[in-house]
């Protein structure tokens, strides 16, 4: 079989991070090869976008929804670290957010059409086998999200996460006969959540 990629998305909060790390364990349990990512990446530009983020830079938005593109071919394409090296060598990808993440939040301040178009390259590139959505109600994110007691990022409040929810169902419907979705509800428990995502990744081993 082929290598799969796997992209996990969901709004802040939504328990993607806890999602890929369970799922990256069930995978090393089952002894399945994989390299575990993550957008924005560690690379430079990665690291400009965190420097946004924080609010140590600022830089217009369809600036921003840029330096996601550009940190993204350079995900997938970079010779060394990047996703279609590991798939070349049959190691499975998994990675916490990748371009739905794109369409979902940019399209909060500029078109969502552009931001497709832009993305067009990556997904010439590489599709997801799977892009897996983690749906939480944005009031319990925020909860999560105030909980974790770290500062809020530019993106992170509440009438921004229920705009960026918004616009992921709204590319689902876009793009539904293009891409394969598949919806988690992530208001059950950590364990409950990590058997659904177990459920539907194992069919691509
Ligand atoms: P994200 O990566 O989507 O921002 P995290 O995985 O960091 O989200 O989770 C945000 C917070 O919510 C963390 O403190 C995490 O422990 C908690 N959390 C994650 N999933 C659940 C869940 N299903 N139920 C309750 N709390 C959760
Ligand atoms: P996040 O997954 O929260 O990273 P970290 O846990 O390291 O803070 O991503 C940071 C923010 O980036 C989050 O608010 C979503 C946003 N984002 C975009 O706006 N566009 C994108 O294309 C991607 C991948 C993320």
């Amino acid at each position: 079989m082929k290598p799969f990629f796997i992209a996990v998305e969901g709004i802040d909060g939504s328990g993607k991070s806890t999602q890929t790390k369970l799922l990256a364990e069930k995978l090393e349990q089952n002894t399945v090869p994989f390299h575990h990512t993550c957008e924005p990446t560690k690379n430079p530009i990665g690291k400009m976008i965190r420097e946004i983020f924080a609010g140590k830079q600022q830089a217009d938005e369809y600036t921003i929804a840029s330096l996601f593109l550009a940190d993204r071919l350079e995900h997938i394409l970079n010779p060394n670290d990047g996703i279609l090296s590991f798939l070349d060598k049959n190691i499975n990808v998994i990675s916490d957010r990748y371009y739905f993440s794109s369409y979902a939040y940019h399209s909060v301040h500029v078109e969502m059409d552009w931001i497709i178009e832009c993305n067009k390259k990556c997904t010439e590139l590489l599709k997801p086998t799977a892009t897996i959505f983690v749906d939480v109600s944005p009031e319990v994110c925020m909860e999560r999200i105030k909980a974790r007691n770290e500062s809020l990022e530019l993106y992170e409040n509440l009438e921004n996460l229920k705009k960026v929810r918004d616009n992921y169902y709204k590319s689902f419907e876009l793009l539904k006969n293009k891409e394969n979705i598949i919806i988690i509800d992530g208001n059950k428990s950590i364990n409950e959540v990590s058997d659904s995502i177990w459920n539907s990744v194992k069919q691509f081993i």
